[in-house]
């Protein structure tokens, strides 16, 4: 799997952090294969973190993701899963390290920009659920 899902969430969005995020993976040398801007509904915000449904801060992640639009996309690349991972940087922002995107801008667990698949099985998972495969440009 050299595809993985990644999505810009509303506080990169309201701060105006499109291009800095898109402008690192395209210098990072991956591809966008297919992009597009929506507001999450619920139902879909409740699928997308299914695995989390039932953690203590579902609900306010939940309010958080549907808040704004979100630039979802496909990015292809050699290694492109984990190393989308590493450029993000640890889920908590004080945690991340400085140069990752989230060390760099993120603002807490909650509020931290950027999310990408954590596996081939995510990714696909992930892809299904916002893109038809007419949609996706390899
Ligand atoms: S964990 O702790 O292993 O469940 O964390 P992780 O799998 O890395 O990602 C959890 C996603 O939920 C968002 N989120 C939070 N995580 C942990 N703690 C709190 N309080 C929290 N609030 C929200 C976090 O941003 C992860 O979102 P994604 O989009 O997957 O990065």
């Amino acid at each position: 799997m050299n595809k993985t899902y990644v999505m810009l969430k509303p506080d990169a969005v309201e701060r105006r952090l499109v291009g800095e995020v898109i402008s690192r993976i395209e210098k990072k040398g991956f591809t966008i294969e297919a992009m597009t801007m929506e507001v999450l509904t619920e139902e879909k915000a409740r699928e997308h973190y299914s695995e989390h449904v039932e953690k203590p801060f579902f609900p306010e992640l939940l309010e958080y993701i549907t808040s704004g639009p979100v630039v979802g996309m496909v990015v292809s690349g050699p290694g492109v899963i984990q190393a989308m991972r590493t450029m993000l940087g640890a889920t908590d922002p004080l945690e991340a390290e400085p140069g990752s995107i989230r060390g760099d801008f993120g603002y807490s667990k909650t509020m931290n920009l950027v999310h990408a698949s954590d596996s081939g099985e995510s990714a696909s998972r992930e892809i299904a659920l916002y893109f038809t495969t007419d949609q996706i440009c390899d």
